[in-house]
């Protein structure tokens, strides 16, 4: 049977030589312990065979709600190929060595906000004013002025989702009869089924 990342993956490759606007970018819907839904947009880090890479940081609300529930689902829609992908599965963590090599290319701006998590307020806080977060973030450049002043932060977590759901949407621009199939794995086995679209 196909893995299903293996399509997400080739088309993936071809949505980015479309220069699909949307092909570094993904939709991560979570469940926090009370019951409240969040989805947000994140950047899309890599499709390996058996898993989808995000890079988010433990301070911030998507991190703990990943934690608390295991209920997520994390979307990807290239309007260039009309193509839907929805992606359960575990939620582990990158190796830290991987992620310090990945973190050391972002670029320095980047950088500093994670140091602003790590050190000031964490992601997603409520902020006294916009100047004030200004302020914090130029005092952090004075005090880390170089890109290579600042050390990686602990903070910085790459999580690789290993996919045991995948739902292929391909559109059917003749006659909106859609493709739908649903992957799931079983004992290590995609089964795949056909969705009414
Ligand atoms: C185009 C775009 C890309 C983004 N990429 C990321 C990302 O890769 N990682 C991240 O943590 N937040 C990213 N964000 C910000 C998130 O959408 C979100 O605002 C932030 O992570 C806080 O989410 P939370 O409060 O639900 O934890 C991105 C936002 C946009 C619009």
């Amino acid at each position: 049977m196909s893995n299903p990342l293996e399509i997400l993956k080739d088309n993936w490759l071809q949505a980015k030589s479309l220069k699909d606007a949307s092909a570094n970018f993904c939709s991560l819907a979570t469940v926090s312990s009370a019951g409240e839904v969040s989805v947000r947009t994140l950047v899309l880090r890599e499709v390996t065979d058996d898993s989808v890479v995000i890079f988010i940081n433990n301070t911030s609300p998507k991190w703990q709600q990943l934690h608390d529930s295991k209920s997520f689902e994390l979307l990807v829609f290239w309007p260039q190929l009309m193509q839907q992908y929805r992606v359960r599965g575990e939620a582990g963590e990158v190796p830290v060595d991987l992620m310090r090599e990945q973190w050391a290319r972002k670029p320095y701006d980047a950088k500093i906000i994670d140091l602003y998590y790590s050190e000031c307020q964490p992601q997603s806080s409520v902020v006294v004013s916009r100047e004030r977060l200004v302020s914090d973030i130029n005092a952090l450049k004075q005090q880390y002025p170089r890109d290579s002043d600042i050390a990686f932060p602990e903070i910085a977590k790459g999580i690789a989702i290993k996919a045991n759901y995948v739902e292929v949407w391909h559109n059917s621009a003749t006659d909106r009869l859609h493709e739908r199939n649903l992957y799931r794995l079983s004992n290590g086995e995609w089964q795949q089924r056909t969705l009414v679209p």
